[in-house]
């Protein structure tokens, strides 16, 4: 499997604060079937330079491969509704047209239908990370509905998926699993304890939900395409 959406490098953000943590991280994704991750972290303006994300990258697999650990990292972002960033070039998942998009969790902003369709218009492929847990869409997920269009995907955090982060956030994934809204499940990982870097179990639900096939494009065929810049399919 791959995971579009992780905080695995060490002191870089809000993933793991140091290096013993970020390898016991990159294990517990191994040993769950998890072969490549995109680490994405956040983006709320020029501070974190792309090269630097690239930089980390390019050290945490040398410390992956010291390590004996088969787990492949390439370099994403995910960035904030409101980053302050002249352009998004280089923040794309793996070099891609695909970009992670972060709202803010209390709400959608008036101006998010223009401002992803400014994104398609110059070229890029958004993705919504975790519109679940938004809270504007667990109490109308039609507004997130509203907003896609075939160049605009979601992703769900798969601890939203498993219940771990509550009923409510639950029953809306499932809900959008069952619209066949969703193109991607990702772990979001932050640490061993909370949003771990876990994708078999949320997949092993959604399967009941959507079926088996479609929920290996969640985990597989569209997070390949994401690596490989290829269009992609629904849940
Ligand atoms: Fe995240």
């Amino acid at each position: 499997m791959i995971d579009i959406h992780s905080h695995i490098l060490p002191g870089v953000d809000d993933g793991p604060a140091d290096q013993d943590t970020a390898l016991a991280m990159a294990r517990m994704a191994v040993k769950d079937g998890i072969t490549t991750m995109i680490a994405t972290p956040h983006v709320e303006g020029p501070a974190l330079a792309a090269q630097d994300i690239h930089d980390h990258v390019s050290r945490f697999n040398t410390l992956l491969q010291e390590n004996d650990i088969r787990l492949n990292v390439v370099a994403g972002a995910e960035v904030a509704y409101h980053a302050d960033l002249a352009s998004l070039s280089g923040y794309c998942l793996h070099h891609g047209p695909f970009v992670l998009i972060e709202l803010p969790h209390s709400h959608i902003p008036k101006g998010a239908g223009e401002f992803l369709y400014e994104l398609k218009i110059k070229g890029y492929q958004p993705i919504i990370a975790h519109p679940e847990r938004n809270r504007d869409v667990l109490t109308d997920p039609q507004l997130l509905l509203d907003l896609l269009d075939p160049h605009i995907s979601i992703q769900l955090t798969a601890e939203s998926v498993t219940g771990e982060l509550g009923p409510h956030i639950q029953q809306c994934a499932h809900y959008l699993l069952r619209r066949q809204a969703v193109h991607f499940l990702a772990s979001d990982a932050h640490g061993l304890k909370n949003r771990k870097p876990l994708l078999a179990k949320a997949r092993k639900i959604a399967a009941k939900i959507i079926g088996k096939k479609a929920a290996a494009k969640l985990v597989e065929d569209n997070p390949a395409a994401v690596l490989n810049g290829k269009p992609l399919s629904c849940s």
